[in-house]
């Protein structure tokens, strides 16, 4: 299995890159990893690889560092673009948007032309569904849905929020789903969740769930900046196994997770935006739960999460990125 990791020096990959070594995603299968970094970070990542080579992973067979996009993503199978621009003092959103649509086009690209024909795509990196968007755009030729970008933190951290509540395990519950954008507009949707098979939102008070649960939710990635002084990282990078994990192996049955994708048209969502919806991943292909019912006030809190995608991909389309 060859993988590639952008933003091998960072944080996440600190986190990320042992648990693919162990064998806990992929398999049973010997792993190559591809570290991708900006040249200043190279020497750092180099270090990260060292300390792989130490660890003695009986299904790591290479690490290999590298400044260039090419050579990184040569025959890679899967691809975690988690390196990213982050968002620096006084830029507005759209800055953000742009400086990012520059990293992500020329990555597509070089997935495009060097990447194995099976290749799957998990984008980390924020603005996660946008820079997607962009890097599907340059992968005209594939299946969509091989490009994803990451939800699976939020269905994660809305699980827990709500196991917490009704004094249960996170494994009790079932078919969560996070709508839309993985930003402060995203919607935790408990209305299909079920707990030992039975539903829960009827139990729900509706002031929590409007007041603590989804705010909760959408916010937790700010608190936890807040809180810890750094973005969530092995959070992150445990979310980013689950959702490759899931992918390849497949959801339990009767459920289903959050994956943000490229939009067929489903619910609504217009196509051209990568946009969280609930998925199942069966014979390794995710496919979007369909014909679920959406009530009114789903659907507001639904279009309100698409809106804010519809206009990040405008300002990316301006600035010529798609
Ligand atoms: P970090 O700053 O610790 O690491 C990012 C790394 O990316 C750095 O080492 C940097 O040199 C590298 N990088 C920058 N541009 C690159 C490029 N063009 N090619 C290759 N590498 C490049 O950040 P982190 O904490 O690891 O977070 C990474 C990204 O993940 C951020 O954008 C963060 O906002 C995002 N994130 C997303 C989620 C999610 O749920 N989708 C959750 C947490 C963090
Ligand atoms: C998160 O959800 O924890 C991150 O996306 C937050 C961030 O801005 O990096």
């Amino acid at each position: 299995m060859t993988v590639a990791v952008t933003g091998g020096a960072g944080q996440i990959a600190y986190s990320l890159l042992f648990r693919l070594a162990t064998g806990e995603v992929f398999g049973d299968r010997p792993v190559r990893l591809r570290l991708l970094e900006i040249p200043d970070a190279v020497r750092a990542a180099e270090g990260v690889a060292m300390e792989l080579a130490d660890s003695a992973f009986p299904l790591l067979r290479s690490v290999d560092v590298t400044d260039d996009a090419a050579t990184a993503f040569d025959g890679a199978e899967a691809a975690f673009l988690v390196g990213a621009s982050p968002r620096t003092k006084g830029q507005e959103r759209a800055d953000m948007l742009t400086a990012n649509g520059a990293i992500f086009g020329p990555q597509g690209r070089a997935l495009a032309e060097n990447a194995a024909d099976d290749l799957r795509v998990l984008v980390v990196g924020n603005p996660a569904n946008t820079n997607a968007a962009i890097v599907a755009a340059q992968l005209p030729d594939r299946d969509p849905r091989r490009v994803t970008a990451m939800t699976r933190l939020d269905h994660n951290r809305a699980l827990a929020r709500l196991a917490e509540k009704l004094g249960c395990a996170t494994t009790d519950l079932t078919r969560m789903t996070v709508w839309g954008n993985h930003s402060s507009t995203q919607f935790p949707d408990v209305t299909e969740v079920l707990r030992d098979g039975r539903p829960v939102a009827g139990d729900l008070d509706a002031t929590w769930l409007e007041q603590d649960f989804i705010p909760g939710v959408a916010g937790r990635g700010a608190e936890i900046i807040e809180v810890r002084g750094r973005s969530s990282a092995a959070s992150a990078a445990s979310a980013a196994c689950d959702h490759m994990r899931d992918w390849i192996h497949g959801t339990p049955e009767g459920d289903w997770v959050s994956v943000a994708l490229p939009s067929d048209g489903s619910y609504g969502i217009p196509e051209g935006v990568v946009a969280s919806v609930p998925c199942r991943s069966v014979d390794g292909e995710w496919r979007t739960v369909t014909g679920l019912e959406i009530g009114d006030a789903q659907r507001a809190k639904i279009d309100r999460t698409v809106a804010e995608l519809r206009s990040e991909v405008d300002a990316v389309r301006d600035a010529g990125f798609l």
